[in-house]
């Protein structure tokens, strides 16, 4: 928190005067990360709407899965006086954005288009700053999912997991079988999000609450933490040896094509599994990630808007915002997306199983107080945390030479001079 403001706090002045003169009216420049092929047939029909209102779009794309390499490059451009119309910022980010005078307010369109009572209040209270919005949310992804290719999982004779115990049963006969039991790429946000997933399952929601939203030390240092390091690396030897560096959706990829058995992801792989031709229930299953079923660890897209000065390029801004909260596009976006839509009271009618199921698992996980915010998405703590958690977990997978008890105190520690 601390650091972001020191980074970014000198380029608030520079922003505040800068002129959006050399771009054309009525453009609205976006930054995402949203580059594979479900998430590019995704972003593609906002374009689509926006252009149809007579607006054009302005492609700022910068690929790399969770967004990492995205927010780097959204800084310097910030730090240049010059950020986009719209960026794709999640969670905490948006008040820390927002905290430095950068964002534009959209009560005016909000108001108009209902979001007060469109959004879960959850959700609402994210895109907002001192009771304005800022932010405009997009979809709910559900990240606690396991991918699995039904044909791999008959030809190995066994059946999909509920459990982590279950899994290392099934993977070791996927494995005897000549199957890749679990489909992985080796980038730290990809670890954390398997992470994330064994440690919801295995500690609880409460659990995972003390560790990731709330921090507490005990928590984050207790034997049950031992316990869930000593089982996500137990997952490292199901994962093939060319993983590193591997991109998601080539992991999601594994999984369609029958290579592998299984991904713990998110349900923007669904996304990949569609954009395949395939079906859910039949071609691919969607299962909660082992031990969570009745749990939800959410991920919510957002887009953040920037002040710009054109008056035209503001308008564009504004329709942008204003058709993201739209049935037509929360309805095709997030068919196409893997996620469900963020706005209330939408048709069920187009969605598949594994939607239906999202649905009413996020219902059924707010009542029971097992609804809980993605770690390695961006969702339940700051940017630094974060990073601190990426950096002991990916480490920790990735080399033998620590130990669990060892990897515990130093997520305490790294934790602790993140905050
Ligand atoms: C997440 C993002 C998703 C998805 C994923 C992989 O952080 O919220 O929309 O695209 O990264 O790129």
């Amino acid at each position: 928190m601390k650091n972001f403001k020191k980074y970014l706090a000198p380029i608030v002045l520079s922003c505040a005067t800068a002129t959006a003169t050399s771009v054309q009216a009525g453009e609205v420049e976006v930054l995402h990360w949203w580059t594979s092929g479900g998430e590019a047939a995704s972003v593609a029909v906002l374009k689509d709407l926006l252009e149809k209102q007579g607006h054009s779009w302005k492609d700022f794309a910068v690929a790399g899965g969770g967004g990492e390499s995205a927010m780097t490059v959204l800084k310097s451009r910030a730090v240049s006086g010059n950020p986009p119309a719209a960026a794709q910022i999640k969670g905490l980010d948006i008040q820390e954005w927002a905290d430095l005078g950068l964002l534009t307010n959209l009560d005016p369109v909000a108001k108009q288009g209902n979001w007060d009572n469109l959004l879960p209040k959850v959700v609402s209270d994210v895109m907002k700053s001192d009771g304005h919005y800022v932010a405009v949310p997009v979809n709910v992804h559900r990240v606690n999912w396991l991918w699995a290719n039904p044909e791999v999982f008959k030809k190995a004779g066994v059946g999909i997991p509920n459990s982590w115990e279950e899994f290392s049963t099934a993977a070791d006969a996927i494995q005897k079988a000549g199957f890749i039991p679990l489909a992985h790429g080796g980038q730290a946000w990809q670890d954390a999000t398997l992470f994330e997933a064994v440690a919801l399952g295995m500690g609880g929601s409460d659990f995972y609450r003390k560790a990731f939203v709330t921090h507490d030390m005990d928590t984050l240092k207790s034997p049950k933490m031992v316990d869930i390091f000593k089982t996500f690396k137990g997952l490292r030897k199901y994962i093939d040896k060319d993983s590193a560096g591997r991109d998601w959706n080539i992991a999601t990829n594994m999984v369609i094509n029958g290579k592998a058995a299984m991904q713990v992801m998110g349900d923007w792989a669904k996304g990949e599994f569609v954009a395949a031709g395939k079906k859910a229930g039949v071609d691919f299953a969607c299962l909660p990630a082992p031990g969570t079923s009745g749990q939800y660890t959410f991920n919510i897209d957002s887009f953040a808007m920037f002040k710009l000065n054109d008056a035209e390029n503001a308008k564009a801004q504004n329709a942008l915002a204003k058709t993201i909260m739209e049935p037509a596009f929360q309805e095709t976006f997030n068919l196409n997306k893997g996620s469900i839509p963020v706005r209330s009271g939408m048709s069920r009618e187009k969605f598949d199983s594994c939607a239906d199921a999202s649905m009413d698992a996020f219902n059924a996980a707010a009542a029971t107080g097992d609804l809980v915010p993605s770690m390695a998405h961006g969702m339940s703590t700051t940017s630094y945390i974060q990073g601190a958690i990426y950096d002991v977990v990916t480490n920790f997978f990735n080399d033998d030479s620590l130990s669990a008890e060892d990897a515990v105190n130093r997520l305490a520690q790294a934790v602790k001079a993140a905050m």
